[in-house]
């Protein structure tokens, strides 16, 4: 496969990324013997890792939501600061959007700000999160509620680390990537369909067109808007409904499945709000069920679910800040009152959709 470059231009720096097959090369040229690498534990394994990197400051990293906490963060700043680590040396963090979420949130704080690289391997990395700059970890239970902007110096992305990723995990980085090419315009959508089932059996020149491209969405987003003030916002389609989804199944629904999801619902509301035509709905479901038709929310509890929908941290009050459709393409920020019509359309959602 040829090498594919794209810069990302940034208030705090310009970087870049490279889709490219990772040799032992590349981590030579990249990694200093004092850098400390952040490795997610399972890609160390799986990927046979230790074959590759000389260095001897590795820290495995064990990916879930609970590791994204105050107390995992002091453990493994407690860990960097003991191996005589200085604010010359950087981060290399190699893993999916946790292990980057907790490593770049270190880099972000430790010495007021060090230099990471990244080597993203799960689909949602390479898609979407190794780009924009955000850093997050969770408070509790609540989502991405503590942390900044920070991006990277230099991204690599190599297909080849997909191929040890689950079903489950595949689909949760199409789900993720879908919400691009939806915001994008009918265009791209095409572009998506004719690829992205390919991508899901893992057709790796697929994944690669559909990562390359998606990136190159985003980035249009984040260089009008780096500080998701306008513009930006639009791309948190899917999301507000998606996180309150995860949070209510505790994480059982991979962070993409449920943006596949949260998207459906936004196009629901956006119906029965009188914005999007009932066909329009039903095509982007079409698009959608393939990726998250066979990981359908447990039994939600709609009282549950708004609760959570009210923890948003980009809502307005007590109104839910939602990013609906008027088509593909076409979305808009509303500002929803949760009241009995709003609730009556999320049950009639759940009764229709959610149906096991
Ligand atoms: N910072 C941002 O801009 C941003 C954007 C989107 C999402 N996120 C965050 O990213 C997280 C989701 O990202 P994710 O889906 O990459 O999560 P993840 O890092 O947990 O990876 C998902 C699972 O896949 C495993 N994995 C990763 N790469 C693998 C590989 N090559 N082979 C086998 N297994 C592999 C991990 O160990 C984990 O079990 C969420 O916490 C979300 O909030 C951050």
């Amino acid at each position: 496969m040829h090498k594919r470059k794209i810069i990302i231009k940034s208030s705090k720096q310009n970087y870049s990324i490279e889709l490219l097959n990772i040799s032992k090369s590349n981590f030579k040229a990249n990694i200093d013997t004092n850098d400390i690498l952040l490795v997610d534990k399972k890609v160390f394994q799986r990927h046979k890792l230790s074959k590759f990197l000389s260095n001897k400051n590795i820290i495995k990293i064990n990916a879930s939501e609970k590791s994204k906490s105050f107390e995992n963060l002091n453990s493994i700043i407690n860990q960097i600061i003991k191996k005589n680590f200085n604010k010359n040396n950087k981060l290399i963090i190699i893993g999916g959007g946790i292990t980057q979420d907790i490593g770049s949130f270190i880099a972000s704080i430790l010495f007021r700000g060090i230099d990471w690289i990244f080597y993203p391997t799960s689909f949602l990395s390479q898609c979407d999160s190794c780009i924009g700059g955000k850093t997050s970890i969770n408070f509790y239970s609540r989502k991405n509620q503590i942390g900044n902007f920070h991006p990277p110096k230099k991204i690599f992305i190599d297909v080849n680390f997909l191929n040890t990723l689950s079903k489950k995990e595949i689909n949760s980085g199409i789900g993720e990537m879908a919400h691009y090419f939806l915001v994008s315009g009918k265009e791209d959508v095409a572009y998506f369909k004719l690829r992205y089932q390919k991508a899901m059996q893992l057709n790796l020149k697929a994944c690669e067109q559909l990562i390359f491209k998606s990136l190159n969405i985003k980035k249009r987003f984040i260089e009008k808007d780096e500080f998701d003030k306008k513009e930006r916002l639009l791309l948190n389609y899917g999301h507000t409904y998606g996180h309150a989804i995860e949070s209510i199944t505790n994480f059982k629904i991979p962070h993409g499945i449920a943006v596949a999801h949260g998207m459906n619902m936004a196009n629901f509301i956006s119906h029965k709000l009188g914005l999007l035509k009932y066909e329009k709905f039903e095509m982007v479901k079409e698009i959608l069920d393939p990726i998250c038709k066979d990981y359908l929310p447990k039994n939600i509890n709609i009282n549950h679910l708004i609760k959570a929908l009210k923890k948003d941290k980009k809502n307005i009050n007590s109104n839910i800040r939602s990013i609906l459709a008027k088509d593909i393409g076409h979305m808009i920020v509303r500002e929803i009152v949760v009241n009995d019509n709003f609730k009556k359309i999320l049950y009639e959602f759940k009764r229709k959709y959610f149906r096991l």
